[in-house]
C-alpha cells in the first residue's frame, strides 16, 4: 500500500467536516483525498429536505477532483463528528473505486485498507468495455 500522510490527511476531512450540512441527520461527514500527482481534495455532505437528494461527503470530494482536473485518487480518509475514521457506505466505495482503482487506501475505522479489500470484487469501467456496443469510458 502507498505510504500516506493519514494525520494530514484527516485534518482535511476534519476541516471539511465541520463544513457540513446536516440539519436532518445531525451526522456531519467530512472526506479528503490524495491524488496520483499530490494534489489535495474534500468534500462534505449535503443534505436536502428530500433525504434521498442528500450528497455524502465522498461524492462532494469526487466533485472537487473532477473539477480541478480529475486524476487517480490513491488515498481517501473519511471523518464522523468525533473527528475519526468512518467507513464510507456502499455507494461511496463505488463512487471512490471509478476514481482510484483496487490500489486506492481507504482509511477506515480498523486501519488502513485497499479498496480492493473494502469493495472486494467491484464492478468498475473495464466491465462495460466487456461488451461490444456498450458505453466505454471516455476520458
Ligand atoms: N454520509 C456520508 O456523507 N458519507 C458516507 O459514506 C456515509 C453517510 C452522510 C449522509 C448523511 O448526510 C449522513 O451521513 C447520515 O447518513
Amino acid at each position: 500500500m502507498v505510504d500516506v500522510d493519514w494525520q494530514r490527511l484527516s485534518a482535511l476531512a476534519v476541516e471539511a467536516m465541520e463544513r457540513a450540512y446536516c440539519p436532518y441527520s445531525g451526522f456531519p461527514v467530512g472526506a479528503a483525498g490524495l491524488t496520483a500527482d499530490g494534489r489535495l481534495v474534500s468534500g462534505c455532505n449535503v443534505e436536502n429536505a428530500g433525504y434521498g437528494c442528500t450528497l455524502c461527503a465522498e461524492c462532494s470530494m469526487v466533485s472537487e477532483l473532477v473539477r480541478t482536473g480529475g486524476g487517480r485518487l490513491v488515498a481517501v480518509a473519511c471523518v464522523n463528528g468525533n473527528k475519526e475514521p468512518v467507513a464510507p457506505c456502499g455507494r461511496c466505495r463505488q463512487v471512490i473505486y471509478e476514481h482510484g482503482g483496487d490500489e486506492c487506501a481507504v482509511l477506515m475505522p480498523a486501519g488502513a485498507m485497499t479498496m480492493r479489500e473494502v469493495l472486494p470484487g467491484a464492478f468498475g469501467p473495464d466491465d462495460l468495455g466487456e461488451v461490444a456496443g456498450a458505453a466505454a469510458p471516455r476520458v
